[in-house]
């Protein structure tokens, strides 16, 4: 094919597709970019869909036009965006690069949602500018351009690129991270952001550039005289190819990128506009990613959510590592979490444990919670962030609060902790992701280190994120003698946990076939209780959200209060009834369930089959033993293969499932 596009502008086309297609799992109902063309300016394409209907577009319109990309070129800033829409139909001008003009005086891509639009939409439009999109993200091109013309108007010609953005940051509101690109400065990049995420890879550092190395100005980058490869992402996945070093820019500051090199500015809301005055650069030092970019490639897998899943037993062994203290004659079993060592007395002496989360992360606290109230004797409660918040339910300085986030990032989880911090309530994190906004924002917490996760559906989080509790759990009540042996017990449950995970992934073929009989229905129950209510819940869950099945996790303590009415011979039932306290209950809820008629599949524990399965009539799913506790472990495991299957043979997108996103960072 003549795509009449020279090498080198293929070289930069792809690298910006490629960094879509890296972030593709953050948003995927539509795309853009934008590159440099002396002849035309920024030239910007995009397009509704997935990144590849984006790069047949682009390739498409650059044959069939007179665009010439073959032209050679001196400097290069390029742009590019994938969208999770939420102002706005997926539409190519809802699309990102949102620009300010025809001409594309100022382009911005964005992550994050502008709350006052509205009002600056309005104040816009009376100064002039008409408004071709139905976004939120459409006011920051225009306001920019109206601060650059303002300037101008007044004189001041030496405006710089980042002084503009400062001054469009003064009238935002809400959560963003943004990059701007401007004909008006070729050749120059500007990002800023507030409580969305925001990374600025740097592509080799001379020699005297290794961590913790002070990152000050463009002279810094440029000090062996050759420009460097700046990367600026909301996401490390994007940038860990080409580099590991990084900068994690903060709320309100702004990146500079001009001849090669980065400065960085703090937004100060004190500095009022108009004179648009010299902001100070200020000093950062550099961090590494510690992740390998064999993590976010699918392998031998055909979807993440499959890797994701059969990684579980190695996930798990990097989230204990080097926390699970063996022990020996004279040295109890126990645990260590680094990142808490010095706040576990101020845990010890709280009112209540307060965990908080939305999804996965909430279920995986819910699977936690009967472990961590019984080795902490602290009366443990659970909110889902956006309710807490709704309800602005009291929350008190006495309190410990636990934000559980896979990402870090999610909009409601760190509004409830900013709430929580208000209130003057210990706040402990537990994210997967070093260097995410609850990360930071927390007084202290665990990396629960499953690896990246990329599949919308989040499955080897959720192991982690329960081993990580139970962990705390262990360390809240290491003083006390009473629960050692127990202490004990579940130590060596943990050693075990991955060995049991392997075991447990066997059940694969079994989780098709079970599927392909599952394949038509419309709906499938599944009930659980103690230890293993979340595992209905989070079971239900992944059904839901990527099998497009009707599914509901219930609390078989509820069955009699509602759900009995459901139960006939044609609706499946997944009934969890491995061996714990609540064994028995659960024999007497499959009875009443059989009696009923019900279609039933029953997960219980190697060998007991014969006991579970009433009638000898329904289907079993027998699971390894492990401690009580850590069952559910285990137990969702299954129901994760079977989400995954499902939604392979009934033709859906499991790694992005329709209108989920991973990483709600909007509310
Ligand atoms: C979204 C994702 C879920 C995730 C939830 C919470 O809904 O699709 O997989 O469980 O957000 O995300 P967090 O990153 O805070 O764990």
């Amino acid at each position: 094919l003549n795509y009449n596009v020279s090498r080198e502008r293929r070289y930069i086309l792809e690298m910006l597709f490629n960094g879509l297609r890296r972030l593709e799992y953050r948003g995927y109902d539509s795309a853009g970019i934008s590159i440099d063309s002396d002849e035309h300016g920024p030239l910007v394409f995009r397009q509704e869909g997935n990144i590849e209907s984006l790069v047949k577009s682009v390739y498409q319109e650059v044959a069939t036009t007179d665009l010439n990309l073959e032209e050679s070129f001196s400097i290069h800033a390029g742009i590019a965006h994938t969208r999770w829409a939420t102002h706005g139909e997926p539409a190519p001008r809802n699309s990102h690069p949102q620009t300010s003009d025809p001409g594309n005086e100022f382009l911005v891509v964005h992550n994050g949602v502008v709350t006052n639009y509205e009002v600056l939409k309005e104040s816009l439009v009376r100064h002039g500018f008409t408004f071709q999109s139905d976004t939120d993200t459409e006011v920051i091109p225009k306001l920019a351009k109206f601060v650059f013309d303002n300037a101008n108007e007044e004189g001041d010609k030496r405006v710089t690129f980042s002084q503009v953005v400062l001054e469009v940051m003064r009238h935002l509101e809400g959560a963003y991270a943004l990059i701007f690109k401007s004909r008006h400065y070729p050749n120059e990049l500007v990002a800023c952001k507030r409580g969305s995420p925001l990374l600025l890879g740097v592509k080799e550092l001379n020699e005297k550039a290794s961590t913790g190395a002070c990152f000050n100005d463009a002279k810094f980058l440029s000090s062996n005289g050759q420009p460097k490869e700046l990367f600026l992402s909301s996401d490390a996945s994007a940038l860990v190819e080409h580099t590991k070093k990084v900068l994690v820019i903060e709320d309100g500051e702004v990146v500079h990128v001009k001849d090669g090199g980065a400065t960085i500015f703090k937004f100060d809301p004190a500095k009022r506009g108009g004179t648009l005055t010299r902001p100070a650069s200020v000093e950062r030092a550099l961090s590494v990613l510690e992740m390998e970019v064999e993590q976010i490639n699918k392998g031998k897998y055909e979807h993440y959510m499959q890797k994701e899943i059969h990684e579980q037993p190695d996930s798990l062994t990097t989230t204990m590592r080097g926390r699970l203290i063996r022990g020996g004659s004279c040295k109890a079993k126990s645990v260590l979490l680094g990142g808490l060592k010095d706040h576990l007395k101020t845990i010890r002496r709280s009112r209540r444990i307060v965990f908080i989360g939305c999804g996965t992360s909430y279920n995986a606290a819910l699977a936690a919670r009967p472990i961590l109230e019984e080795l902490s004797g602290i009366p443990v409660t659970l909110e889902i962030a956006s309710d807490l918040l709704d309800r602005q339910g009291p929350i008190y300085r006495e309190d410990t609060t636990v934000f559980v986030s896979q990402s870090g990032e999610t909009a409601d989880t760190l509004q409830a902790l900013e709430y929580a911090l208000e209130n003057g309530a210990l706040c402990v994190g537990i994210t997967n992701t070093v260097g995410s906004a609850i990360a930071r924002t927390t007084h202290c917490g665990v990396h629960i280190n499953a690896g990246c996760e990329i599949g919308v559906a989040s499955t080897k989080a959720y192991t982690s994120q329960i081993v990580v509790m139970a962990m705390l759990a262990l360390a809240i009540g290491d003083d006390t003698i009473s629960s050692q042996t127990r202490r004990e017990a579940i130590i060596d449950g943990l050693f075990d946990l991955p060995s049991k995970l392997k075991e447990v992934l066997k059940l694969d073929e079994e989780m098709k076939d079970l599927a392909r009989l599952l394949i038509a229905e419309q709906s499938l129950l599944v009930f659980g209780r103690g230890y293993n209510y979340a595992t209905a819940l989070e079971g239900a869950l992944k059904v839901k959200e990527v099998a497009l099945m009707h599914s509901e996790g219930i609390l078989a303590g509820e069955m009699k209060h509602g759900p009995l009415a459901l139960v006939d011979e044609t609706l499946p039932i997944v009934v969890v009834a491995t061996r714990d306290a609540c064994f028995s209950k659960q024999q007497s809820v499959i009875h009443q369930l059989h009696a009923r008629k019900g279609r039933l599949i029953v997960m219980c524990t190697k060998g007991d089959a014969a006991s579970v399965c009433v009638g000898g009539s329904c289907r079993v799913i027998e699971v390894p033993q492990v401690e009580d506790c850590l069952q559910p472990v285990i137990n969702i495991v299954p129901l994760q293969l079977l989400a995954y299957h499902l939604t392979v043979l009934r033709g859906h997108n499991v790694d992005q499932p329709r209108n989920l996103a991973k990483s709600v960072t909007t509310q």
